[in-house]
């Protein structure tokens, strides 16, 4: 059985450090959007929440992840208007071989949002 890739969206994030924690958190929000907008669509990857990725400081925070992928740790999301463009690169990442979404090929507002990139296990 082949595995999709993952976005994992840390659902306890809050917007940024100056920011108090909501209730919802931000990652919760940004969460469920992307779960009630992929809804209807048969996506090449999963989502899963996951509670936090050590990126605290850096407002919302994902991880793209799949066998024989790099890693891609993403921060500073803004859940009111990164759910086409989260979707979009998802879908990219997934439809590679290696994980490498070309710089030019990702959706602008997430070309410079790269926490960290972590190597593949195989
Ligand atoms: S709470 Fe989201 S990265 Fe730590």
């Amino acid at each position: 059985m082949t595995t999709k890739p993952r976005l994992h969206i840390c659902t306890t994030c809050t917007a940024s450090s100056a920011d108090a924690a909501t209730d919802p958190r931000h990652g919760k929000v940004l969460f469920d959007k992307m779960v009630e907008t992929c809804a209807d669509q048969d996506l090449p990857f999963d989502i899963k929440p996951a509670q936090c990725l050590t990126n605290c400081k850096s407002g919302c925070s994902v991880a793209l992840s799949g066998s024989g992928r790099w890693g891609y740790v993403y921060g500073n999301l803004d859940p009111e208007t990164i759910i086409t463009d989260l979707c979009d690169l998802a879908a990219r990442y997934a439809n590679t071989t290696d994980g490498i979404v070309a710089w030019r090929e990702r959706p602008e507002s997430l070309r410079r949002n790269v926490i960290a990139r972590i190597p593949a296990l195989d």
